[in-house]
């Protein structure tokens, strides 16, 4: 008995429908879900810029173009990210090479005219149409990239593999710049013409390599703000709205039994002046604040050892009477946590315990006694190393 593929990885296009399939089933079943390959998604496509087109807009100053060779042999990739002259083109090897140029479509208008098949998308979702141009045996090598694709197969053929095993190996070589993956097995793979389509999600494994002659690839990709840029951003706008005078405010205050503490009327406090951030859990809220407060209005701070001390020299050190002086320009804060105490200092963190911490927060010049010496050794050193404990050692008297 035949059975029904509900998610068939592979159809085929026509002018009617282009993808394939409806495209509320293509958004539905596929977008940002599953890899599709269309077939003769662009019926008879010609593409609307020549290889030389291509080249020419490379070596513009402001095009952003990457010139890629694949050294097979010594597994080398040679990345120059331009800009690019004619020299550089004159030298490349005859495969094994590619050209990749992106914002194609800010530079050539028919290309840009590949967007209006995509208008199905919020237009603001669409990136760029990047332009590659590869000989055989060229291409990027394996990778995976953030964004939404749509590799439009657009002059000679390319053989794609992907993987769409979502547990897939996804670390990349530190050794190359193109962030290629270390380990990368195939569970799919075709050879594409002209007008064919490959849709790739963000995360999924792929390798284009060009296939039997002169390949280009139209890519048409979408962006997606990280939630780091989106809360960045966020930020600085709410930032840039409020009036200098609203500020942290503690009309509530108590006498501090403990210095140095962010407590939780402190929590409380913050959340009322940061309302969007009430949701955070308060140990993100208490890392965060304890950096900043500890870095904020510091026309200075200490600087690091050149050579740092090891732990066995600081030991003999104190040994033989040093004293262990803050540095004037440290700031200290502390919080209690659930898996322990943070100690922030200049706005680093540092693992301690509540009575250290405020002892550290008290104390300029640290009177300890040896047990807490001893206990708190790789505290102490970590903060001599950072330059926030200074060491003074006693001069004996003649
Ligand atoms: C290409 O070489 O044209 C495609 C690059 C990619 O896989 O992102
Ligand atoms: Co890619």
């Amino acid at each position: 008995m035949k059975t029904i593929q509900p998610y068939p990885i592979e159809v085929r296009g026509s002018a009617s429908r282009p993808l394939g399939m409806s495209l509320a089933r293509f958004l539905r079943d596929y977008w940002q879900k599953r890899a599709l390959l269309i077939r003769n998604a662009f019926a008879d496509f010609q593409p609307p810029l020549q290889p030389d087109d291509l080249a020419g807009l490379a070596c513009e100053p402001a095009a952003l173009a990457r010139l890629i060779v694949h050294d097979e042999k010594r597994e080398h990739w040679q990345v120059n990210s331009g800009p690019l002259n004619e020299a550089d083109f004159a030298r490349v090897p005859d495969r094994n090479w590619t050209l990749l140029v992106q914002d194609v479509d800010k530079w050539d208008a028919d290309v840009a005219d590949l967007l209006p098949h995509f208008s199905f998308l919020p237009s603001w979702r669409v990136d760029d149409v990047m332009v590659s141009y590869a000989e055989p045996g060229g291409g990027v090598g394996a990778h995976v990239d953030q964004y939404d694709v749509f590799l439009l197969q657009g002059l000679g053929q390319r053989h794609w593999a992907i993987s769409d095993d979502p547990l897939a190996p996804k670390a990349f070589r530190a050794d190359v710049e193109l962030k290629q993956l270390v380990q990368f097995e195939p569970t799919h793979e075709w050879l594409l013409d002209p007008g064919d389509m490959l849709y790739l999600p963000p995360g999924v494994p792929h390798d284009g390599v060009a296939f039997g002659g002169p390949c280009m690839t139209f890519s048409i990709g979408m962006r997606a703000p990280s939630q780091a840029e989106l809360t960045g951003d966020l930020a600085d706008y709410i930032a840039e709205q409020l009036p200098e005078e609203l500020r942290y405010t503690d009309p509530d205050l108590k006498p501090a039994t403990t210095t140095g503490e962010i407590d939780r009327a402190v929590l409380e406090r913050l959340k009322r002046a940061l309302p969007f951030a009430a949701a955070l859990r308060d140990e993100l809220l208490h890392d965060w604040f304890g950096r900043f407060i500890t870095r904020y209005r510091n026309a200075q701070a200490p600087a690091p050892l050149e050579k740092p001390l090891t732990a066995d020299k600081l030991a003999t050190k104190l040994i033989a009477g040093a004293q262990l002086l803050r540095h004037p320009w440290s700031r200290l804060a502390w919080s209690r946590g659930r898996a322990g105490s943070t100690l922030y200092v200049s706005g680093q963190a540092y693992a301690t315990t509540p009575a250290l911490a405020q002892q550290l927060c008290e104390q300029r010049d640290l009177a300890l006694n040896r047990k807490l010496l001893a206990a708190e050794h790789s505290l102490l050193l970590a903060l001599v190393n950072d330059g926030h404990l200074l060491l003074r050692t006693s001069r004996r008297r003649r």
